[in-house]
């Protein structure tokens, strides 16, 4: 369900209710990624920022990028019990024994940003962008920049994260239409500048300088910030002989967009605290059932619709 109907839904009556300052003491433990890139630490502050205006304690654990740091996160939480726990995932798999320790100790866990592969009732609800459809935006923005004809490389966010699995499916289900789009290089560079940089310098090597790519689809802008300074050192010029489209819409990128050297960026809110915490806290005084997946929208972006 989206996060706009959803809100307009029955549950607005828990934002109102939340919204300003949390009603009863509550006491949330977040087991965070890590601080990847630009838009996480965003992310990591807005969650911060949010909790202090509602209210909230908030117990927040930065995992460093390694999810054996947010199992003992979350065992912790579960010791301090907590009132409620909040997970973004690092990746997909490795989830199903810790949720139900959580479940078994009755603290209910929400899933923000990130997805598992667990069964549905080990947590409340999920809420976070469909990242299957920022790879589907992507995909049909260069369809339709290439007018269908692209040789892409592609460069992947985490091995086994949801977003570099789900942007991936999705922009490969649009290209998929394209016979004249193919993905002729495809490698992880852990969503991050220097790991988007070393992957773009090794594609640009084994392709004699790019010759006969024409676009980079990046799962997020920091990879996509990474591969356009390795561009440019090989003297090539991005945004104008390669279509760039990257996932995130973070300050840097909205220079890089207005400069001409990146083409487009599906924006990924991260400012979202304000729909998390009133869905956490709407459940813990109610326990009413709520969707198991609550979205919130994503928005593709160029230097001529950049939105704000
Ligand atoms: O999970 C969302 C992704 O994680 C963002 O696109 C990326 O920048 C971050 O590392």
């Amino acid at each position: 369900m989206k996060i706009s109907n959803w809100l307009s839904s029955a549950a607005m009556g828990a934002v109102l209710l939340f919204s300003g300052s949390s009603a009863f003491a509550v006491t949330i433990g977040f087991s965070q990624v890590g601080d990847e890139g630009d838009w996480r630490p965003a992310f990591s502050k807005d969650m911060q920022d949010e909790a202090k205006k509602e209210g909230i304690d908030l117990k927040f654990a930065d995992a460093q990028g390694k999810e054996e740091d947010q199992l003992k996160a979350v065992r912790a939480f579960i010791a301090q019990k907590v009132d409620a726990i909040i997970i973004a995932p690092v990746v997909v798999t490795g989830w199903t024994q810790v949720l139900e320790e959580a479940k078994k100790a009755g603290i209910p866990v929400f899933l923000a940003d990130r997805d598992v592969e667990a069964d549905k009732s080990l947590f409340v609800a999920r809420i976070s962008a469909d990242f299957n459809l920022e790879g589907r935006l992507a995909g049909a923005w260069l369809a339709q920049a290439s007018k269908g004809s692209c040789n892409v490389v592609e460069l992947q966010g985490t091995v086994g994260a949801a977003p570099a699995i789900e942007r991936k499916k999705g922009f490969e289900a649009i290209i998929s239409n394209f016979p004249g789009i193919k993905i002729v290089k495809t490698q992880s560079g852990d969503f991050t500048t220097d790991g988007g940089k070393k992957v773009m310098e090794a594609f640009i090597k084994s392709t004699d300088n790019l010759k006969g790519v024409c676009g980079v689809f990046a799962h997020n802008d920091n990879m996509q910030l990474g591969a356009i300074q390795a561009m440019k050192e090989a003297g090539l010029k991005p945004g104008k002989d390669f279509l760039l489209v990257s996932v995130d819409y973070v300050p840097a990128m909205k220079t890089e967009l207005a400069s001409g050297e990146a083409n487009a960026s599906v924006e990924l809110r991260s400012a979202i605290g304000k729909y998390i915490y009133p869905v956490v806290t709407g459940y813990l005084k109610d326990h009413k059932e709520l969707p198991k997946w609550i979205v919130i929208p994503s928005d593709l972006h160029t230097a001529a619709t950049p939105g704000y």
